[in-house]
């Protein structure tokens, strides 16, 4: 079985936990193409979806599902993403697309966040990814200053820019034992929009897809 394929299963599990005539909050990424893919099969029976970046936008219209500006939404049942990392915890690395921030941002509207992951990005301690930090682009050398003094290399991340307009710098070299304290720690750097740790709000529900089919957490 491909990793495509594990990330497919994954996707299309993740199709349990949709509620009908619901607005469903949509991620970013491979395998996020997968369960958008698999919300275009039940598009008559969903109202719409909240998405996290232009590129899920662009999918999900594709499939004629309505998008919904999250200023209109006073509540979501679920949010469906990928990781890049995830722990025992539920505590995840996200952002390797860099759409960390509106991902945060929709997955703090949600009631439950719904993870679906392939197997290689099951980790027993968060940071062989390197971190993504989205900074305000004046902010840059600062903000990576500051985060070699917290004992990481960051890197920028060159030629991207956000939808949000910002920079990415991506922190090589953490070995991340308490996810949320750099979480916190980082977001009050001066300069900083979001960090990829997701630990404050984690997973609530990780599916992970794997040769043997998809394994469901908790
Ligand atoms: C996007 O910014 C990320 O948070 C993705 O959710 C993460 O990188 C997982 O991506 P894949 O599903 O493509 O591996």
């Amino acid at each position: 079985m491909t990793q495509d394929e594990m990330k497919k299963a994954a996707g299309w599990a993740a199709l349990d936990y949709v509620t009908p005539d619901t607005i469903v909050g949509v991620g970013t990424g491979s395998t996020v193409n997968h369960f958008i893919d698999a919300l275009g099969s039940v598009k008559d029976q969903i109202k719409g979806a909240v998405s996290s970046s232009e590129a899920s936008t662009t999918r999900l219209e594709q499939l004629g599902i309505r998008i919904f500006d999250l200023n209109e939404v006073s509540e979501l049942a679920v949010y469906v993403d990928g990781a890049d990392e995830i722990d025992g915890s539920m505590a995840m690395i996200k952002g390797g697309g860099a759409a960390l921030t509106r991902e945060k941002i929709v997955a703090a509207v949600a009631d439950r966040f719904i993870c679906i992951v392939d197997g290689t990005k099951t980790v027993d301690i968060l940071g062989s990814f390197p971190l993504p930090v989205e900074v305000i682009p004046m902010a840059r050398a600062y903000v990576a200053r500051e985060l070699t003094r917290l004992g990481g290399k960051p890197v920028y991340r060159e030629g991207v820019v956000t939808d949000n307009g910002n920079h990415i710098l991506d922190v090589h070299g953490l070995q991340i034992t308490e996810p949320r304290a750099l979480e916190a720690r980082i977001n009050a750097i001066v300069g900083v929009v979001t960090n990829g740790l997701f630990a404050e709000r984690g997973a609530d529900v990780l599916l992970i897809g794997t040769p043997e089919g998809v394994i469901r957490k908790p």
